[in-house]
Parts: C-alpha cells; sequence; structure tokens
C-alpha cells in the first residue's frame, strides 16, 4: 500500500519513456503515430518508384514505335502535303469538287490510285487515267502508311496472289468482270465519256487492289461479295490469259468457238455467195 502510495507520489516527477504514466504513453503514442507517418510517406514514396520504373521500363518501347512508325508516316504526311491536299483536303476530308474524302478507303486504294499512276491526278476528267507512275515504290508506302494511319480502310494482302482456281477464276470473271472489261480483260467503253480498261498490263497487287476498292464506275467486290480466295483466282486466270499469245490471226475478242464459228460463218459463206453470184454472171 505505503510502496505503490510513494511510487504514485513520485510518478509525476518521473520521466521514464516506458513507464505507465500518462504524459508518457501520450508520448510514445505520439512518437508511434509519427512513426506510422513516416511509414505512409515511404510507401507512398515506395510505390510512385515504383510506378515510374514500371512506366519506363514499358513506355520506351512504346514511344520507339510510336517513332518508328510516325516516321513513315511523317515522310507520307509532307508528300501528302506537297502533291494531294489541294483535292483530298488537311485532314483527308476531301474538297468540294477537287477530290473526295480518303478516310476509310485505306492503303489499298491509296497503293491502286498512286501505284497506277491515276494520283495525283492532274486535271479533272471524266475518269483518272492511268500514266506513268510519279512516286517511287518507297514514297508510295509512305503515302500509304499516312493515309492509313490516318483513315483507316482496306490494307493489301499478303502471299501469293495467283495462288487460285483457274478455270473458278474464268467462271467468277464472267459473271462479275466481262459486262465492263470484256471476255478476257481488254476493256470497254461505258457510258458518258467513261471506259473500263484493259487489263493487259495490271499487276497482280493491282487487280487485287481494285477490286478492294473499286475506283470510280467499278463495284467494289468486298470480302463478302468475292472471298481472299476468289479473288485469287480471278487474278490467276486474268493472268493466266494475259500470258496467254494468240497463236496466229485474229482473236475475235477471244470469246472461244462460238465467235470463231460465227466469224467462218458470215465471211466464209459470204465468200462463197460472191463466188456463186461471180460464176453465175460469166455465164
Ligand atoms: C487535281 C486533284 C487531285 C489531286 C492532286 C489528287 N487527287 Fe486523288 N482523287 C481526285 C479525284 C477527282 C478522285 C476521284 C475520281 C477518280 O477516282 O478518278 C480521286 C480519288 C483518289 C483516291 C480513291 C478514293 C476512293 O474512294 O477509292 C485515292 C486513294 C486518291 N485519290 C489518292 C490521292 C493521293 C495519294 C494523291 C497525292 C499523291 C492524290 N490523290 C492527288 C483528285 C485528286
Ligand atoms: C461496272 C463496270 C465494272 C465492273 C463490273 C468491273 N470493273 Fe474493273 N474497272 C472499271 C472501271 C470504270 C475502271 C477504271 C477505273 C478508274 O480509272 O479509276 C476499272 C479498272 C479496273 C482495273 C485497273 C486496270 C488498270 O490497270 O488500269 C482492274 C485491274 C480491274 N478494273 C479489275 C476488275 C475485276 C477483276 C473485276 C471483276 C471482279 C472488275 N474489274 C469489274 C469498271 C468495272
Amino acid at each position: 500500500m505505503s510502496t505503490t502510495n510513494t511510487q504514485s507520489s513520485a510518478m509525476p516527477a518521473g520521466t521514464g519513456p516506458d513507464d505507465g504514466n500518462p504524459a508518457g504513453r501520450a508520448r510514445a503514442r505520439r512518437r508511434s503515430k509519427y512513426r506510422r507517418r513516416l511509414a505512409n510517406v515511404a510507401g507512398l514514396m515506395a510505390a510512385l518508384v515504383l510506378t515510374g520504373g514500371l512506366y519506363s521500363v514499358f513506355a520506351p518501347a512504346q514511344a520507339a514505335d510510336d517513332t518508328t512508325e510516325s516516321a513513315a508516316e511523317a515522310a507520307g504526311r509532307e508528300l501528302y502535303e506537297r502533291s494531294c491536299i489541294t483535292c483530298h483536303g488537311e485532314n483527308l476530308q476531301g474538297v468540294a469538287n477537287r477530290g473526295p474524302s480518303l478516310i476509310g478507303v485505306g492503303e489499298a486504294a491509296v497503293y491502286f490510285q498512286v501505284h497506277t499512276g491515276r494520283m495525283p491526278l492532274v486535271r479533272q476528267e471524266a475518269q483518272a487515267p492511268d500514266k506513268p507512275v510519279v512516286f517511287s515504290d518507297e514514297e508510295i508506302d509512305q503515302l500509304m502508311a499516312y493515309v492509313q494511319a490516318n483513315g483507316g480502310g482496306p490494307t493489301l494482302p499478303s502471299g501469293d496472289l495467283r495462288d487460285g482456281d483457274l478455270a473458278e477464276g474464268g467462271e467468277l470473271f464472267r459473271l462479275n468482270c466481262a459486262s465492263c472489261h470484256n471476255f478476257v480483260g481488254e476493256g470497254g467503253a461505258l457510258s458518258s465519256g467513261k471506259y473500263a480498261p484493259s487489263l493487259d498490263d495490271a499487276t497482280d497487287l493491282e487487280i487485287y487492289t481494285a477490286m478492294l476498292t473499286g475506283p470510280e464506275n467499278m463495284p467494289v467486290f468486298g470480302d463478302n461479295q468475292l472471298t481472299p480466295e476468289e479473288k485469287r483466282s480471278i487474278i490467276n486466270y486474268v493472268q493466266t490469259v494475259n500470258e496467254q499469245l494468240d497463236p496466229g490471226g485474229a482473236g475475235v475478242g477471244r470469246m472461244g468457238p462460238v465467235a470463231e464459228g460465227l466469224v467462218i460463218w458470215v465471211v466464209g459463206v459470204a465468200a462463197l455467195m460472191f463466188g456463186i453470184f461471180w460464176m453465175g454472171s460469166k455465164a
């Protein structure tokens, strides 16, 4: 009893840190609160450093991607601003009475138009004709990258573009293309000064991108209308016919035995009649 009394009486003067007196306990509590706050700050710092570290690990790769991508795109933008912007607009949106929007036409359309020399257009006509190509392959790639990155749309196919069935290709060609391009792709006139050009000089990729993008009056043959395999069959047919030389004489549209028979009938029978009448008039 007495000892506790003396102790308790001595307590107010006590300065021991861990003695059970209220002041000491408050100080300890304050210190542990301080420590906890310090731990919080340290934790926050650690989290920040970790986030920053993670960011610096992942971001540079992405940033590097961006810069390599935009190198081609930037070159493409420069070409575009020099040669195309007057007709197709600052943001590919097109210019009234000059050129259509290029948003969504894709690199496939750019490839077709620029690789066949149709673009850049020199003057407005019923139809943009194919001309000698103005840009190098590298520049065409850059234009494609620029338009693809800013407008999106159909992309170029890959692989062997003649990897298709020849007979099926012929059938599909007569069904889908011959109405304008003639039976073996010789081309033909359309209305109001327009025409379907001969396919003699078209490359595999030009034929593919023509189908994919439908220039001018030509319909678009998307992958729902003609699957990529069917497109390859058609290309195989067109190029096989292009490579076949006429064995001699007139090609007669190379429409096969019906046309040849018709020519023999009309020309041959006319010659026979002429001979008969000539002999009759002699007698
Ligand atoms: C003098 C105006 C003019 C210039 C310059 C011009 N274009 Fe065009 N472009 C047109 C017109 C008009 C059409 C649509 C008629 C046509 O296809 O014949 C067109 C069509 C196109 C198309 C097809 C769009 C579609 O819907 O499939 C592409 C792609 C294209 N141009 C790209 C270019 C590129 C790339 C350049 C620059 C290298 C360029 N053009 C320069 C006038 C122009
Ligand atoms: C409604 C008529 C029409 C049909 C059908 C049509 N085309 Fe065309 N095609 C055209 C016209 C018109 C052009 C010229 C477009 C231009 O100059 O901008 C053309 C251009 C092309 C060219 C570019 C030739 C060159 O080198 O200049 C190719 C290749 C082509 N067509 C392939 C095809 C194929 C393959 C089919 C069938 C799947 C087909 N076309 C169906 C009208 C047609």
